[in-house]
């Protein structure tokens, strides 16, 4: 059994210009996969080009705002027209903006629930709607967080918290409305090393000494340790698998 074959499949990675986003597009392209990578970061575009460059797939990229429903639909569009309709969706678009509950103020409030709940909607419907319209199958892999489920210490961040909640249950909703012809499951990483963590860590040290110490692997994730399972999941091996939230997390949720 080629397991899981995912070769020949044209991929949108969301917050694909770097971090958890381009590693897993990078896995995915080196399964000869096309990908798209949608980041509202200009470097994208920099991003599928070394993309290319180092798994020699076709890439393609596009600077969009995933809360922003039109442009995210023209990126589909666009994608469409240069790899082919997409069957692999990977949201992974993200902010955390950390702050006391009882201080946060609505725009900072809003901005990530924005960007991490309604941003990922607006991007499973753009995928879902050509592949709904020609009758064709897809697979979605939501990138949501064990933040959904626990509550991180010492940071205050429960806009963060509640966003990725959110995502595992629009992961089930999805999944239930648009089975069985596209698949939707979720990805809850722990504390992984990249940008999003960086901020924190590098402005104080001790924080992740202190992350670290409550992680029985006794490490930070690094960004490869997502890959296995997403492509699992993404793959037909997984056909019977939809609407479930897997945690990734060294064990921290088990204790
Ligand atoms: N790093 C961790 O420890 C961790 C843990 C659990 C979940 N996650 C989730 O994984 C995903 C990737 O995070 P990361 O750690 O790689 O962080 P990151 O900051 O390196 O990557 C996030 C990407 O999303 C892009 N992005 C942000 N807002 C956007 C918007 N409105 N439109 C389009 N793109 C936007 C950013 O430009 C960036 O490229 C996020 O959803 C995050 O919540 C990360």
């Amino acid at each position: 059994m080629n397991f899981p074959d995912l070769s020949g499949r044209v991929a949108v990675v969301t917050g694909g210009a770097r971090g958890l986003g381009y590693s897993l597009a990078s896995a995915l392209a080196r399964q000869s996969v096309s990908v798209a990578l949608l980041d509202l970061l200009p470097e994208v575009h920099e991003s599928a080009t070394r993309l290319a460059a180092e798994t020699g797939v076709a890439t393609t990229a596009a600077t969009v705002d995933v809360t922003d429903p039109e442009s995210v639909n023209a990126a589909f569009v666009a994608v469409a027209d240069t790899l082919g309709i997409a069957d692999i969706l990977i949201t992974a678009a993200g902010i955390t903006v950390w702050g006391d509950a009882a201080e946060v103020d609505r725009a900072e409030w809003s901005r990530v629930i924005d960007v991490n709940l309604n941003g990922t909607f607006f991007s499973t419907q753009a995928f879902a709607r050509p592949l709904i319209a020609e009758g064709r199958t897809g697979s979605a892999l939501l990138i949501s967080s064990m933040s959904g489920r626990v509550v991180n210490v010492p940071q205050n961040q429960a806009s963060y918290n509640s966003s990725k909640a959110a995502v595992d249950q629009l992961a089930k909703s999805l999944a239930v409305e648009w089975a069985p012809a596209i698949r939707v499951n979720a990805i809850a990483p722990g504390y992984f090393l990249s940008d999003m963590t960086r901020q924190f860590t590098e402005a104080n040290p001790e924080l992740a000494a202190e992350w670290i110490s409550r992680i029985p692997a006794g490490r930070m994730g690094e960004p490869g340790d997502l890959d296995g399972l997403a492509s699992l999941l993404i793959s037909s091996a997984s056909s019977y698998v939809t609407g479930q939230s897997f945690v990734i997390d060294g064990g921290y949720t088990a204790i």
